[in-house]
């Protein structure tokens, strides 16, 4: 029970890492809000936590809206009636164009990835202040420690989720608030084929994935839980003397 009696809250939380973040939180004694985009498989992974004997809320939002962002950050806290532990996982790939960039979709992009983040954390910090301290977990990417030639925007997205995390770790130190990334490798999630398939043709896109995994030293993409456990970890207590790092956990891919 790592996390047995806190209040926490997970964001894009019906697929993927954060649905096994949900589980795997709930599991481990936490009462989760999980907020998602997509009411109705949000509501599924409630229903699933629920039938296990866990405790979660589901809570719908775009969180690419500024405004919604925060509404329902105060509506979750308020519903749990406090806060311990958020993990701000919200994120999407944006465009890979460089040339004629749609700039709607760049500022999507930023705003998911990297405003988003910031607003749930700007809101988390009184909550976590009023309970004499919490964590704040970010989801970054090895595309915020390394390059991505295929995602510029978003290689660009997560390094700035990286500074903010290192930033936040040491404004809110002082509370007793840790702040750390969590930089997953590829990972088993719909999201992956959005990764693998920036190439024009099959061939690019046969030849994309051959590299891709040769460059994984373990030689597989992560399944969600391995990172949802990283989250977990950063999160509680196991991780107290822990703030402002940003945590590969990849398989090996940025150990070259
Ligand atoms: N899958 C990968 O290979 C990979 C690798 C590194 C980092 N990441 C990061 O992990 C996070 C999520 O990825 P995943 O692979 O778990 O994705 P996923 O595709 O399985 O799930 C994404 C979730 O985000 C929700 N969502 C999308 N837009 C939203 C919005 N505007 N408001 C609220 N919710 C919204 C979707 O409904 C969905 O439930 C992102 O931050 C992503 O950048 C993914």
């Amino acid at each position: 029970m790592r996390l047995g009696g806190k209040l926490a809250i997970i964001t894009a939380a019906a697929s993927g890492m954060g649905r096994a973040g949900c589980k795997l939180f709930a599991e481990n004694g936490a009462t989760v809000a999980a907020i998602d985009i997509d009411r109705e498989r949000l509501e599924q992974v409630v229903a699933e936590i629920k039938a296990a004997g866990g405790r979660a809320i589901a809570l719908q939002a775009d969180l690419s809206s500024p405004e919604a962002c925060k509404d329902v950050m105060k509506a979750a806290i308020a519903e749990l009636g406090g806060l311990d532990v958020l993990w701000a996982h919200a994120g999407i790939p944006g465009p890979a164009a460089v040339e004629d960039v749609d700039l709607a979709e760049y500022r999507r992009a930023i705003d998911l990835n990297i405003t988003s983040a910031l607003i749930c954390a700007g809101e988390a910090a009184p909550a976590m202040r009023a309970r004499n301290g919490g964590a704040i977990v970010f989801t970054a990417s090895v595309s915020g420690l390394v390059g991505s030639p295929a995602s510029p925007v978003y290689s660009a997205a997560k390094f700035g989720v990286v500074g903010l995390a290192k930033s936040l770790a040491q404004r809110f130190a002082p509370d007793g608030i840790r702040v750390n990334a969590v930089c997953p490798g590829l990972t088993e999630t719909p999201m992956k084929a959005v990764f693998l398939g920036r190439s024009d043709d099959d061939e690019g896109r046969e030849s994309l994935e051959r590299r891709v995994m040769a460059s994984i030293p373990l030689g597989r993409v992560a399944r969600p839980e391995e990172i949802a456990h990283g989250a977990l970890w950063l999160a509680s207590d196991d991780a107290s003397y822990v703030t402002g790092v940003a945590l590969p956990v990849d398989g090996g891919y940025t150990s070259r």
